[in-house]
């Protein structure tokens, strides 16, 4: 959606070696100088910086690192993921809006994100924590037209791009654990948390719900998490723009998203093998009451874990939480 404000950010960055005059907005967005005005006293507001020297017009000196739709959108060109764009402060929790949201009718490829969020959901009804300023909590609603089985293929694509932001945004070798965490030496650096709204054989919708952990400090992780959590700035020692690294998740996505839509699940299960660590290991599996132990020997064509078990029988396992075990002698 292009409004006037992604408009003149547009225009800003065509033009980023000179001024930009207030007559060549108006003409350029068809309104008035006093409505170019209060647009740029926005912008600013927002933590753009704008110098404006009589005579010559406008430069944009910086742009802040906030989470807001025009500087999201401006220059994104995807073709579906984020066609709209809902920034929030505090919210309870991103797939929550776009749930409803979607149920509502948003449009495929609306993107939620927040700030913070105060009930963040993580897997089998977990809390993922959401403090403000810090991380990146982002919903994205798809309507996928393929068999209701294979909606969890989907959960792979978002890991695959979740990974490949991360080794976009830096010098980093992102793992895959299944079914859905992103590591970086060891440690969940990234969760996803897709939920699914279908009927028989038909989805309506799909909201793919991904938290990474951008800008957390160390201290800032409670001290009794279950497992060894870590963040990007933790990791390189410096914080990472949460602006541009949103900018490439969605890029990412869309165009693994179009991929998926033209080739199958094929290409996607093969980039998040190439990043998975545990085939051809023996780990162990935990789903509520039940524990198997065995050696991975691929996923299913659901993305579902095969396990190979001790007297030599396949187990497919659709849940539960992997840990990796020590070779036998
Ligand atoms: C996990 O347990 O690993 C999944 C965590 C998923 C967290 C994200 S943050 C954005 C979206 N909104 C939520 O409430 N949860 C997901």
């Amino acid at each position: 959606m292009t409004t006037s404000r992604n408009r003149i950010l547009e225009l800003f960055q065509q033009q980023s070696d000179r001024y930009l005059s207030g007559e060549e907005i108006c003409r350029d967005l068809g309104i008035s100088r006093s409505a170019v005005w209060k647009q740029i006293r926005q912008l600013r507001q927002l933590g753009y910086e704008i110098e404006a020297v009589p005579s010559k017009g406008y430069a944009l000196r910086s742009t802040p690192d906030a989470l807001i739709p025009a500087a999201i959108s401006t220059g994104l060109e995807t073709d579906i993921v984020g066609r709209d764009i809902i920034c929030l402060g505090r919210t309870d929790s991103t797939n929550t809006q776009a749930r409803m949201l979607a149920e509502q009718g948003a449009v495929e490829g609306t993107v939620v994100i927040a700030d913070q969020q105060s009930s963040g959901k993580g897997r089998m009804g977990r809390f993922w924590i959401s403090p403000p300023a810090v991380n990146l909590y982002l919903s994205v609603v798809l309507k996928p037209v393929v068999p209701l089985r294979y909606a969890t293929q989907l959960t792979f694509l978002t890991a695959v791009a979740v990974a490949e932001a991360i080794e976009e945004s830096g010098d980093f070798s992102p793992q895959l654990k299944w079914p859905n965490d992103v590591l970086l030496g060891g440690k969940k650096v990234a969760g996803l948390l897709n939920e699914l709204n279908a009927e028989t054989e038909q989805i309506h919708f799909l909201v793919l719900g991904i938290g990474v952990n951008l800008n957390m400090p160390a201290e800032q992780f409670p001290a009794d998490l279950r497992s060894p959590a870590t963040s990007l700035l933790v990791e390189r020692g410096e914080p990472v723009s949460r602006l541009s690294f949103t900018r490439t998740l969605l890029r990412r996505i869309d165009r693994l998203y179009a991929l998926y839509m033209e080739k199958g699940f094929s290409p996607i299960l093969s980039a998040w093998e190439k990043r998975c660590h545990m085939v051809g290991r023996r780990v162990e599996v935990d789903y509520q009451d039940y524990r198997l132990t065995g050696r991975v020997s691929g996923l299913d064509e659901v993305g579902a874990l095969l396990l190979e078990l001790p007297g030599g029988k396949t187990e497919r396992v659709l849940a539960g939480d992997v840990r990796l075990l020590a070779e036998e002698e």
